[in-house]
Formats: C-alpha cells, structure tokens, sequence
C-alpha cells in the first residue's frame, strides 16, 4: 500500500489560510487538514497524534506546518514540534506565517542577485536598513541578510521601543547583532537612507514608506531597494511591482519590487513543499532553509 502524503496545518489563529492549502495541494500533497486556534502548548500532543499514527518509515509522508502571523511563535511552534518527535517516529515540520519565511527569503535572494550581478557586492558587510520591521517579513529578512553578515537596521515608525525588543529577541535566538533605529518622519528617513547601502520596505499593505524625493536626497550612495507591498501606493515611490535591478528614476539604486519578489517567493514555498514529499527522511523547515532555496531561484 502506497503512503497518502498527509498535512496537518496548524495556525493559532481562526483560519488557515487558503492560499498555503492551495500552495500544499498544488505542490503534491494528497490531503491538507487545517487545525484552528492552536498554542503552542498543545503543538507536542498534535504531533505525536501524527508520528504515532504510522510506521516510522512513512514519517516523511507526513507534515506539520505552522502558519498564523507571528514569527517568533511559529519559530517556537516549530521547536516544540522537534521537541515533541520521538525517534524512530518522525515528521517533516515546515513554518511560513503569512507567507513570511518565503517572502523574507525571496527578498533577500533577489537583493542579493541584484547587488552581486549589478554592484559586485555581496550581502556581507553590506549596510541594510528594513522599514516595517516589526512585521512578520521584516522580522524574517533582518534575520536572514544579518546571517549572511549584513549591517542590519530595524527601522521603527512609532518610536526605537518596539524594534528594539526585536533586535534583543533576535540576538538572544540567533545570536545575530541588529541596530534600532525611529524612522517616522522624513528627517529620521533621511538619516537611515544616508547611513544605509540598501533598503528594504516591508511595512503594511499600502502604506508608502519612503518618497522618490527622500529616495534622490538621499544622492547616489544608495545601491538596492526593495518593495514587497504589492498594494497601490508602492511601499517605496519609483519602484514598479515588476522592477528586478531597474534603475529608480533619479537615483543610481536599483529597484526590486513586489511581484518580482512575490514570484520567487510562490516558487519558494512551492519548492519547500515537493521537498518534503520527496524528502526520504523527515525535514525541519524555517526561513534559513527558504533562503537557501529562493538564492537558487532569482532570476
Ligand atoms: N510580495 C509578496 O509576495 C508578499 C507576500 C507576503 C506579504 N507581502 C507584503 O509584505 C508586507 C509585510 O507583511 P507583514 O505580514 O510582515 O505585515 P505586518 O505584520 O502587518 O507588518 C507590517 C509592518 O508595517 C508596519 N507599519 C504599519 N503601519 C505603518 C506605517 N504607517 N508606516 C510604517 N510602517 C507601518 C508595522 O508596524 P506595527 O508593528 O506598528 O504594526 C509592521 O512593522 C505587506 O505589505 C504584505 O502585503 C508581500
């Protein structure tokens, strides 16, 4: 009897969300079963509802996935799954709340083509400032290019506190040293432009965060900048939605806007679930391994 390839997706909040059960069902999988209002205390009791129900040698052919909109908690859901497994018995566990790992990924992935095929720079050493980052992308990319030993700044638009408790949880998590700084008004923005080689904007669905004015005050030292709001007006002025490495009008930088981004970012999420169809021995994914796989993947 051939195995069913069965995932059990789990969000803490009302819904799962449509578009990960298209992606999962698309990709290969033979079932997708949604889980509503999950915490993570009941995560360990859920997965070894999972790992028990079959021999360990078809614990690839099950999944568990966490979506929902925090970051953090979905990394925690993650390790209390890995925690909850008990070898031989095992599952493949994946995570991309509010589709943040693939997009953070694909982000960086495309930043990063962009800087090397276009500037022949690399990420390292490369200063990058994230506006929005106390959103669940924002989180995920700092954390990703910091990795790849960026000079990250969080950019905060009401007040350092927030993004602060944010740099603070990611070097407590992933040892990685990210500044904080305020960016809410156009004098704040313009010191971040001028200390920064890249930008980033990852804040809420049509919301503007940076003018073209602020872009060309900002002269000729800026290299990228990155949009993943595809929601009209643009997150930065001057990047067209399809933009991948296209000059922004009067400025040297070069544009990657949202649906650029977004099709690694489908591509990504696509990938990770035929990974784990195809994966012999169960899997355990975050937004490190979304990003080595979207580097592969920008054009
Ligand atoms: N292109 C793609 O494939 C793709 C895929 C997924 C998501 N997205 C987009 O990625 C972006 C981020 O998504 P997300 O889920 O991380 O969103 P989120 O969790 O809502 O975070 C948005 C961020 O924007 C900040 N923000 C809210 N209002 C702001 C304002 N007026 N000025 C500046 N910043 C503001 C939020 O700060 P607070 O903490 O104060 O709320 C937060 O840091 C959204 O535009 C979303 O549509 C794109």
């Amino acid at each position: 009897m051939a195995q069913k390839n069965i995932l059990h997706m789990l969000t803490p909040h009302k819904h799962v969300s449509p578009f990960d059960v298209n992606m999962a069902l698309d990709a290969g999988y033979d079932a997708v079963v949604p889980y509503e209002a999950v915490t993570l205390e009941e995560v360990a009791d859920l997965v070894q509802d999972v790992i028990f129900s079959r021999p360990p040698h078809w614990g690839a052919s099950s999944g568990v996935f966490f979506g929902g909109d925090d970051a953090v908690l979905a990394l925690d859901m993650i390790e209390a799954a890995k925690n909850a497994l008990v070898p031989p018995f095992g599952t493949n566990i994946f995570a991309d709340p509010a589709g943040s790992f693939t997009t953070a990924a694909a982000m960086v992935a495309c930043v990063e083509k962009v800087l090397k095929e276009k500037k022949a720079r690399a990420l390292k050493d490369v200063r990058i400032a994230i506006f929005g980052a106390t959103g669940v992308v924002g989180y995920c990319a700092a954390v990703i290019a910091a990795l790849e030993g960026a000079e990250v700044t969080l950019v905060g638009h009401s007040g350092v506190a927030r993004v602060k408790a944010r740099a603070d949880e990611m070097k407590q998590r992933f040892g990685v040293d990210v500044a904080s700084v305020n960016g809410a008004t156009d004098e704040e923005k313009k010191a971040v432009l001028e200390g920064a080689d890249v930008v980033l904007a990852a804040a809420k669905a049509g919301v503007r965060v940076l003018t073209a004015a602020l872009l060309q005050e900002a002269g000729g030292k800026l290299l990228a900048a990155a949009d993943v709001n595809a929601v009209p007006p643009s997150g930065i002025e001057g990047i067209d939605v399809f933009d991948n490495g296209k000059e922004i009008a009067g400025t040297s930088a070069l544009g990657v806007g949202a649906l650029a981004i977004g099709n690694v970012k489908y591509q990504t999420e696509s990938g990770l679930f035929k990974r784990m169809i195809e994966a012999p021995e169960p899997l355990a994914l975050d937004f490190r391994d979304a990003f080595a796989l979207a580097r592969t993947l920008a054009p």
